[in-house]
């Protein structure tokens, strides 16, 4: 049996349709219910619907076999797994966002709002700048428009909710999209199995 961790939500059925067309479906888990476990015995494998930003975890410590993942959760975690493919999918950018109009005051610490604190931290380090971050875990465009924050450091996928709120793009971090991965052990001992999977998803991608 392989432990597959999805995302729930869009991105995760999404997935879940890439990996039911190339034999790994599991038709319960479109039941709907309140169930996070979806198990297909004949092709050997367990869905586990988990929350985007936990998916990692979940496969570093084992609990999931492989996973699928955006690159940003990566970053923001450093979980120790392998990434295996590039799936394409999920395609957004991390980027510094303040209102329109805003001009920085050097004279004060720039306050940055995110959910994605090593990643802020590590893009300010990499220029030197000291700030200070205001951690929040959603709708972070609210900050700056209240005086929370100067700026956010967030995911920008259309621009639509910048724009809506009279936001926009000031800086690119790092491009984002989702990633095939594994954990270590489990890639050792399933490594037969999650090639066959990584083979596949790799061919289905391509002809895309
Ligand atoms: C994400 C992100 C932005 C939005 C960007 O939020 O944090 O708010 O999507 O997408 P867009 O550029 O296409 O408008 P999400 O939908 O995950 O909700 P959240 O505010 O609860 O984090």
């Amino acid at each position: 049996m392989i432990n597959i961790a999805l995302p729930k939500g869009r991105l995760g059925d999404q997935v879940y349709k890439l990996f039911s067309e190339i034999g790994y479906d599991c038709k319960s888990i479109y039941e709907d219910n309140r169930k996070l476990v979806f198990e297909n015995k004949e092709n050997e494998v367990r869905y586990l619907l988990i929350k985007p930003s936990d998916v990692s975890v979940y496969v570093e410590y084992g609990a999931a076999d492989i996973g699928v993942v955006g690159k940003d959760v990566l970053l923001e975690t450093g979980s120790d797994v392998y990434e295996l493919l590039d799936l394409n999918m999920g395609k957004c950018k991390v980027c510094v966002a303040a209102p329109n109009g805003y001009t920085e005051d050097e004279d004060n610490v720039l306050r940055v709002a995110t959910k994605y604190p090593h990643i802020a931290k590590s893009y300010y380090d990499s220029k030197n700048k000291e700030i200070e971050i205001v951690r929040l875990n959603g709708s972070i465009e609210l900050a700056p428009i209240l005086g929370l924050s100067d700026v956010i450091v967030d995911i920008v996928e259309t621009g639509t909710t910048l724009q809506e709120n009279n936001l926009s793009v000031r800086e690119e971090i790092i491009p984002i999209s989702t990633r095939f991965i594994a954990n270590k052990s489990s890639y050792k001992f399933k490594t037969k199995e999650i090639n066959e999977m990584l083979n596949k998803l790799a061919e289905a991608i391509a002809d895309d």
